[in-house]
């Protein structure tokens, strides 16, 4: 399937996964629906095709404030093909170092706020009787990784969500829904990670920087949900053997995982340090 004039609307869309997303779809003739907060982002990535973009920038979380911001989407071209819940914002803090309002945020931004979008705009989907909604979880929405629980949590959390509404509308109303799993892709998702005391992380490391470059991790995406496919995963090397791992050798992969975790708290009882990962890159 080809998105040549389908409406897509990407939130997240002023930078890393989204950007490349509203790119890829620009390329393939599509028209553009850019949500993030940063004007300023969102209205460079429109430049590139100005003619087929709409900015709409909004806080996710601005629950009271959706329902006109899904009305100026739908009224932009009089319909919504695609939804890409792609906003999100990760984690970088061992859970003995997090508040609980760390979990709150991401629960709210990485959890509630893509449901809160997708229930609004599934019910004129259904009207139309097509559409396809996709979300980006991760494969820390399958794997529970150390200095992420909160992120996993809330990314585990999200795949049941549109799991369970895809068993309730794809075949009754013809909609499709994919969940997208990335692994490390070149994106700012550790600079803009939340650590335990709520600021953000300020700066990348070693895993997001040698990860899949992010224009890659769209093409799959993009390819993927062109086919059709309920689930896509966007991995390679270890970050795929553990979302193997997950379902044929649990054990062995939380062996694993756990001696990470030792790593890690032995490094904090060493440092104090609220971002062991930190300390490994610096060493
Ligand atoms: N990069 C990775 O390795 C990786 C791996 C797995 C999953 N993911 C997921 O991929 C998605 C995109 O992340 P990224 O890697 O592209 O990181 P990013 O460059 O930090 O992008 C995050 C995007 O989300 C938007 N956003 C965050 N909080 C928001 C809020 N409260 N309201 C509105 N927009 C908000 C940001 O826009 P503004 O700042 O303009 O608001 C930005 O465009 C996220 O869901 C992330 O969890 C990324």
């Amino acid at each position: 399937m080809s998105f040549e004039g389908k409406v897509v609307w990407v939130t997240g869309a002023s930078s890393g996964i989204g950007e490349a997303l509203a790119n890829a779809f620009f390329k393939q003739g599509a028209y553009l629906i850019l949500s993030g907060r940063r004007v300023a982002e969102l209205e460079r990535v429109a430049a590139a095709a100005p003619e087929r973009a709409l900015v709409l920038p909004f806080e996710t979380t601005d629950y009271d404030a959706l329902p006109q911001y899904v009305e100026q989407a739908w009224g932009w071209r009089g319909k919504i093909d695609v939804l890409i819940n792609n906003a999100g914002v990760s984690q970088r803090s061992l859970a003995l170092d997090t508040k609980l309002d760390v979990y709150r945020q991401l629960i709210e931004v990485d959890y509630l706020a893509p449901l809160a979008l997708t229930q609004l705009v599934l019910p004129r989907m259904v009207e139309q009787r097509s559409g396809h909604v996709a979300v980006i979880s991760s494969v820390a929405g399958k794997v529970g990784t150390p200095l992420r629980t909160g992120y996993c949590g809330a990314k585990h959390a999200v795949i049941g969500y549109f799991d369970g509404l895809r068993a309730e509308v794809e075949a009754a109303y013809g909609i499709k829904v994919s969940v997208i799993l990335p692994g490390s892709v070149q994106t700012s998702v550790a600079v803009n990670a939340l650590v335990g005391d709520g600021s953000s992380r300020g700066r990348s490391d070693a895993n997001i920087d040698n990860g899949m470059p992010v224009e890659t991790a769209a093409q799959i995406i993009v390819s993927g949900m062109a086919e059709g496919k309920r689930e896509i995963p966007v991995a390679e090397g270890k970050e795929l053997a553990a979302l193997n791992f997950r379902t044929q050798d649990p054990e062995r992969l939380f062996d694993m995982l756990a001696k990470e975790g030792a790593r890690l708290a032995g490094l904090r009882e060493a440092g104090g340090s609220t971002d062991p990962s930190d300390i490994r890159s610096e060493r």
